[in-house]
């Protein structure tokens, strides 16, 4: 197996062929910089200082012209044809809590939430453990490449890996999961990943932004703050947003959590109302219902927030506006 050696460091570590290496050092419990692990974020970008790199997406967004020239990779599409030196900076915000697995899983179980988004239930056996707001990468028969989603559940030792997933027009990934896959049918997770998740020794009150299917992590980490007893003092503000009444999901997993309506509160947002529809929520685009929803101290909680990226890159701009520090924002950018 190829040895990756870290330059101007005595640290080394194995990654196959068929992995790529900023995952590999994920697994050997190193903090390589990453995020999306799919090619469009940019934060697993290093320099390939000796060896040789293949690249499982060359065209990828996150590279450009200049850093090619570099000699820059993406850590995340880099699989090895040989022992390689990397020039990256390790750092312990990726730290990985529960290092990623390899694994498979047998779908148990699906549900409707909403016209275009579905659970899917996975177990896991033996059970694998991760963070509330994590995400997995997801294998699937006869697709190819893997695809990202975060799961909806807590990690329980009865091993269930829940996920809430849009369907995407023309996509081949979903069309697999929503019309072809068959309950029993086995799928291969790697993670769990992602550095979005519930920081609960925050001493902060918390609030959740998601849209879509950023639902998914969002309910996770609802779920985890509810039941752990390190956050029983904790409030949870929880805001969704749709386009229309019929995108609006969360309220009826929320209502099944204890503290709902007490510590436990649901905002939904729709950017679009027509006259047909008997709506008493707020109106607008979610970000815009955060500041006055919550008040006058918006550095009083720790945010976390998932979805498509123009309603991610407004929360984080609306945050920033209001002089909320980053360290206090929780999310993995997949853009
Ligand atoms: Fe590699 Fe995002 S982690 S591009």
């Amino acid at each position: 197996m190829p040895l990756i050696k870290i330059a101007d460091s005595n640290i080394e570590f194995a990654c196959a062929i068929d992995d790529t290496v900023t995952r590999a050092a994920l697994r050997a419990g190193l903090g390589m910089p990453y995020e999306c692990n799919v090619g469009s974020c940019g934060t697993c970008k290093f320099e390939l200082v000796e060896g040789q790199i293949t690249s499982a997406w060359a065209e990828a967004p996150a590279l450009s012209d200049r850093d090619r020239l570099k000699n820059r990779v993406l850590g995340c599409q880099a699989h090895p044809a040989g022992d390689c030196t990397v020039k990256v900076m390790l750092a312990e915000q990726y730290l990985p809590l529960h290092r990623p697995k390899l694994f498979s899983a047998q779908l148990a179980a699906t549900r409707e939430i909403t016209h275009d988004i579905r659970e899917f239930h996975f177990e896991v056996e033996p059970a694998v453990a991760f963070l509330p707001g994590q995400y997995a990468l997801l294998s699937l028969p006869g697709v190819q490449g893997q695809r990202a989603y975060s799961m909806s559940n807590v990690a329980s030792r009865t091993g269930v890996w829940q996920f809430l997933i849009k369907r995407k027009p023309d996509g081949r990934g979903t069309a697999m999961l929503f019309d072809r896959l068959r309950i029993g049918d086995s799928i291969g997770i790697d993670g769990p990943y992602g550095n979005g998740y519930l920081r609960e020794d925050s001493p902060r009150d918390v609030v959740c932004v998601a849209g879509g299917s950023g639902i998914s992590p969002m309910l996770s980490i609802a779920h985890a703050v509810m039941h752990s007893p390190r956050m029983a003092a904790r409030s949870l503000h929880f805001f969704y947003g749709g386009r229309t009444q019929r995108d609006i999901c969360g309220e009826a997993e929320l209502r099944n959590q204890p503290g709902f309506g007490e510590r436990l509160f649901f905002y939904p947002s729709l950017s679009i109302v027509d006259a047909d529809t008997m709506w008493t929520g707020h109106v607008g685009f979610v970000h815009e219902n955060i500041m006055p929803t919550i008040g006058a101290t918006p550095s009083a909680y720790e945010y976390y927030f998932a979805g498509p990226p123009p309603m991610t890159q407004a929360t984080q701009r609306t945050l920033m506006q209001n002089k909320v520090p980053l360290t206090q924002m929780h999310f993995d950018q997949f853009y």
